[in-house]
């Protein structure tokens, strides 16, 4: 087991995803509205997000000044206009600390991209009480830009949970991480549909040195995938959403990836933190910023 830190992100073999592409019919979906693109329920296949599609979206790096260089590591949510939403864990890494934070991209180191990239400064990171490093218990944390986000079709807040996320049967999971255990970051956005496994964690999963007590069913969010198709290294602190059905083109984020034993090994689940035991945390953190 380890984090998902720098191996993560959606992962699933090329040929499959090949396959899958000819059976599915993506359905135009009712609610689309014209400032955004909504995700399709249809595609399961992991692939590159479209552009205005995910404007809560976040990565994080560390950004050496002397050398002028930018390690991008952790995924983030943007939950209000000047925080972001991550793992604990990626405020624990050898590559430095998080102190840049770009919104508004979908594909890195391409500018003709339909997208509005922008990169904000760390006013200060805000980890939760009860995450112990390197246990990944209570694996949530969250970081306040150094200014305020203005708001467009390319950048805007996800929403916090409405339920604990246990009676979804599906999540989207969205990040630049590895595309396979051994493989290099994608410099793409990529989407994958994903299934709650409910509390398969708790006999699937076998305890280890960073959850010593094994998946916690209060705390976390038990989710994977019969396919091969996963979050993978690099994905680490990004979203696990749900479409929110009250408001056209928002998300609600229900899932922050957290740990997994493998990239894409069908069947075997993931450990997410579930967001919504943090809710009253969180507004208290949201408060303190207004
Ligand atoms: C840093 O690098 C970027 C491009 O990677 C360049 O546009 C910028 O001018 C550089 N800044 C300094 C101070 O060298
Ligand atoms: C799950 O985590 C919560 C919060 O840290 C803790 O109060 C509870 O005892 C844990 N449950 C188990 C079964 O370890």
């Amino acid at each position: 087991m380890w984090t998902k830190l720098l191996i993560t992100l959606i992962s699933a073999s090329a040929v499959h995803g090949q396959q899958q592409q000819h059976q599915q019919q993506p359905q135009p979906d009712p609610a689309a509205v014209e400032s955004c693109d909504l995700f399709k329920r249809s595609v399961l296949e992991r692939r590159p997000a479209n552009p205005k599609e995910f404007p809560s979206a976040a990565r994080l790096g560390y950004r050496n000044m002397a050398e002028n260089k930018t390690k991008w590591f952790c995924g983030g949510t943007l939950i209000t206009n000047r925080l972001v939403l991550t793992a604990g864990h990626c405020l624990y890494t050898d590559i430095g600390p998080v102190n840049i934070v770009r919104l508004g991209e979908l594909e890195f180191e391409n500018d003709k991209d339909d997208a509005d990239p922008e990169d904000f400064g760390v006013l200060r990171t805000i980890l939760h009480p009860d995450y112990k490093h390197p246990l990944l218990y209570n694996d949530i944390a969250l970081i306040r830009i150094d200014r305020a986000v203005t708001f467009n079709v390319y950048k805007h807040p996800a929403c916090l949970p409405y339920d604990d996320g246990e009676s979804h049967e599906s999540f989207i999971a969205i990040g630049w991480g590895q595309q396979k255990l051994a493989g290099r970051p994608s410099n793409k956005l990529l989407k994958v549909i994903l299934e709650g496994y409910g509390k398969r964690c708790l006999t699937d999963l076998e305890s280890n040195s960073e959850l010593p007590n094994g998946y916690n069913a209060s705390t976390q969010l038990c989710i994977g995938s019969p396919d091969s198709k996963d979050t993978c290294n690099g994905d680490s602190g990004g979203p696990v959403l749900i479409y929110d059905n009250k408001h056209p083109c928002m998300y609600n984020v229900m899932g922050i990836t957290s740990s997994g034993i493998s990239c894409d090994t069908p069947n075997i689940p993931s450990v997410y933190t579930r967001v919504h035991y943090y809710m009253d945390w969180l507004k208290q953190e949201i408060a303190k910023v207004k």
